[in-house]
């Protein structure tokens, strides 16, 4: 979006500016020499992949990274087996943790025969002084390696390991800062993520998120407006907003406005077709925000509302500032206000003390609310979080049956509400070609089912009306209508 800043005029060889986002573009022409070496000596573009692990904010901030490496005259590429591979990683359960580390010991074999190649790291995981311990003491083989506050000083960064053997490392423990205008390489033309805020204040007591996003910041409203007024201008017609908790947005800021404000305004924005956000926190959603979504042409009718469990003994021991009467009586609210809205949510089974009763409690919940779809997760232990010091964890055996009975009622429930659809006509955002069949492409409702029906590439991108035909249990087949 910033991409108007021509590489050619910055003078590389003067001090680099000390002002942001200036210094980034220095080091970026910087970076651009040592890709015309490469280009001179392998007569080819060195590649470069990124692999994302984690959430949607984890997916934008890749988005950022990889603008910042094609600015710098990257190949983009999806094959680990390039000459710049970085991992963005996540570490809110244990498994993504494992993942990194087993693909980071392909990563070393693969380098041992291709000994230019660099490896970096950045993320959510690097923000954890164990792991950073970890990779100094047994993985000397990567080469960079930062964290989720400095990562606009990517191009920096990148440029003192182009030039130094070893390995870089840049971790921040917290900042207060919000660099914008960089460069970034969106995945999909039609539809982006837009960062609204950064970090969580929230503490919930199994959540590592606090610790390595470090605390709630807000973007300007002006900035966030312009950026979706760019994009807008570029052709893009969905704009997902994300933070971990959207319905505290703009309370610190110098001049405070709320969640729903901002949604106001963004409603006004020409060209944007479908406004969506993700997280909602049952705990700050107002009555604002309900009237808002209400009144809107653009909002999609979906709300995400991470539940995490149906038990307010349980709830209180999350932290999460709410019961389940709350939860159900702002379910109630948002169906009477917008009738059509599909809820979704996560559920954490297994946290530490958790009963049969309590567990009993989270299955009555899905049955009371009914949700569209659910993300269910099994407890996991993050080191420093206060349930992790909790002496009751529950027995693996235990938690995994609780996991499985959970699992299938989720999904009878869902295919309930799916086929409560069929035959009707919604609009659909056509997303892409269908991977398994050519001749099919794939699309979303405004509540976010998916829809596979006959259609071209020439349909991505459009809003059309689909006829649902058929429902296979959390998706459709359709076709489209005059
Ligand atoms: N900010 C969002 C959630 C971000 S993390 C919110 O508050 O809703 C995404 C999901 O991961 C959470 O909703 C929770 O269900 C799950 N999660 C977080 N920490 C976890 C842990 N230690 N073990 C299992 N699941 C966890
Ligand atoms: Fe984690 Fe809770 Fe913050 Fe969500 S609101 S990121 S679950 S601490
Ligand atoms: Fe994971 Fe970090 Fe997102 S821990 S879920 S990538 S904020």
């Amino acid at each position: 979006m910033y991409n108007e800043v021509d590489l050619d005029k910055i003078d590389i060889n003067s001090d680099p500016p000390s002002e942001e986002p200036a210094r980034q573009y220095y080091y970026m022409a910087k970076c651009r020499n040592w890709v015309q070496d490469f280009i001179e000596q392998k007569g080819r573009r060195p590649a470069a992949c990124i692999q994302t692990f984690g959430c949607q904010m984890n997916a934008r901030d890749s988005e950022k990274l990889m603008g910042i490496l094609e600015n710098i005259g990257f190949e983009q590429s999806d094959n680990e087996e390039a000459d710049f591979v970085l991992y963005n990683t996540c570490t809110v359960r244990e498994n993504a943790n494992n993942k990194v580390w087993g693909r980071l010991g392909y990563l070393n074999a693969y380098k041992k025969c291709h000994p230019h190649m660099k490896i970096a790291l950045c993320g959510c995981m690097m923000q954890e002084p164990e792991v950073i311990e970890k990779l100094q003491r047994s993985y000397p083989f990567v080469n960079l390696v930062f964290g989720t506050h400095n990562i606009y000083k990517f191009a920096e960064l990148l440029e003192t390991s182009l030039m130094q053997k070893g390995m870089v490392i840049d971790i921040w423990k917290d900042t207060d800062k919000i660099v914008e205008d960089l460069p970034v390489e969106r995945k999909y033309n039609f539809k982006s993520g837009v960062n609204i805020m950064f970090g969580c204040n929230n503490f919930c007591s199994y959540c590592i998120v606090p610790y390595v996003r470090g605390r709630e910041r807000s973007r300007k409203p002006e900035d966030i407006l312009l950026e979706i007024e760019k994009l807008a201008a570029d052709g893009v017609v969905e704009v997902m907003l994300l933070g971990q908790n959207v319905n505290s947005y703009g309370k610190n800021l110098k001049e405070p406005i709320t969640f729903a404000e901002l949604l106001r305004r963004i409603e006004k924005i020409e060209g944007i077709k479908r406004i969506r956000f993700m997280t909602s926190h049952p705990k700050d959603l107002s009555e604002e925000l309900i009237e808002v979504m209400r009144n809107s042409e653009k909002i999609c009718r979906h709300l995400h509302l991470p539940l995490q469990s149906g038990s307010s003994r349980i709830l209180k021991e999350m932290n999460r500032q709410y019961g389940k009467e709350q939860y159900l009586s702002l379910v109630e609210k948002l169906r009477k206000a917008v009738p059509d809205i599909a809820l979704t949510t996560d559920i954490i089974v297994g946290f530490p003390g958790e009963t049969e009763e309590d567990f009993l409690e989270t299955m009555d919940m899905v049955k009371q609310v009914g949700y569209e779809s659910a993300f269910t997760f099994i407890y996991s232990k993050r080191t420093g979080t206060p349930a992790a010091a909790k002496g009751d964890q529950i027995p693996e055996d235990v938690v995994k049956e609780r996991f499985q009975r959970l699992l299938k009622e989720v999904q009878r429930i869902a295919a309930k509400k799916a086929s409560a659809y069929t035959g009707k006509t919604e609009p659909v955002l056509v997303e892409e070609v269908n991977e398994q069949d050519k001749t099919l492409v794939t699309g979303r409702l405004s509540s976010n089912f998916v829809v596979h029906l006959p259609g071209t590439e020439e349909m991505i991108g459009k809003i059309i009306h689909v006829k649902l035909k058929e429902c296979k249990g959390f998706y459709f087949y359709g076709e489209a209508v005059e």
